[in-house]
């Protein structure tokens, strides 16, 4: 397996997820490796920005849900390179109080995020692996950062289609929710490739090479994972139809077929 998917060191010649998702937003936090292998991402799924600016549309309507509940816990596993309006950010704008950990495997983006988003006490970064969910929720500096007895709010956008079926996307799922005080929310987001199943293969190879393994999945793959959860209206839906507060969408998302299902349930 690859170093850095096991966390290990800082390698910017192996194509890495974090910073592919950084090049398809369109920031800067990316190196030629990183940039030909999301080009040649590219070249099976164009549309893949478009999904992944609808992904943190959904992460900011998401947490602005979740604060109008209540909640002023979130903890964030797979937090991704910083980027505009991280979740800190948004919970802040609803209740300054909030505090946050952000959860990552990737060197880099545990690095930018502790240069970028650790600006406050409400804030935290950790290095966590959600293959092994039992460390990040023992560990003693989220203990002692999140209260476990009152509800929190557990993000898993854009990286459970980086879990493989050998480490058991569902029973992390389960092992998370599990460990949740009643009132606390899990919010997912997940790629699938009901629309362009014949793109699969090829995305998957590219990301053969990378720092993680892509996960190609059907919706009827994904929607178990919310089993266990009182899931919210809509449901488990596309990103753009969760919610939406804008009325014009991009054509390009206008498919019968899913693309990128998201979703929030409750834990009872
Ligand atoms: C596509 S980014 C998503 C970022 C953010 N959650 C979002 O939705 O915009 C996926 C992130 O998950 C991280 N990641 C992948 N596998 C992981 C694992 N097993 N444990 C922790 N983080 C992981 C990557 O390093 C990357 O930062």
């Amino acid at each position: 397996m690859n170093p850095i998917a096991l966390g290990g060191g800082f390698d910017p010649n192996t194509p890495n997820a974090a910073r592919m998702y950084d090049y398809f937003l369109g920031g800067k936090d990316n190196f030629p490796a990183d940039r030909a292998a999301a080009e040649q991402v590219l070249r099976f799924v164009p549309e893949i920005p478009i999904g992944i600016r609808e992904n943190r549309e959904f992460l900011c309507r998401a947490v602005r849900f979740l604060s109008q509940q209540g909640i002023r816990q979130f903890l964030d596993i797979g937090a991704g390179l910083p980027t505009q309006r991280n979740v800190h950010q948004v919970a802040a704008e609803h209740a300054p109080e909030s505090r946050t950990v952000y959860v990552d495997n990737d060197p880099q983006v545990l690095s930018h995020a502790r240069a970028l988003l650790q600006d406050s006490p409400q804030v935290l970064v950790v290095r966590g692996d959600l293959r092994r969910p039992d460390r990040i929720l023992e560990d003693p500096d989220v203990r002692a950062h999140l209260d476990f007895g009152q509800p929190i709010a557990v993000l898993l956008l854009a990286i459970l289609h980086f879990i493989s079926d050998e480490d058991d996307p569902a029973g992390i799922v389960a092992r998370i929710r599990q460990e949740l005080p009643p009132g606390s929310y899990m919010a997912m987001s997940h790629v699938t490739v009901d629309q362009r199943p014949q793109a699969a293969p090829g995305v998957q190879q590219v990301y053969q090479s990378a720092s993680a393994p892509f996960i190609a999945r059907m919706s009827s793959e994904v929607l178990p994972l919310f089993e266990g959860l009182d899931v919210v209206e809509p449901g488990v839906v596309d990103l753009h139809r969760w919610r939406p507060e804008l009325p014009v969408v991009d054509p390009a998302l206008e498919h019968d077929k899913p693309y990128f299902l998201c979703g929030i349930g409750r834990v009872g």
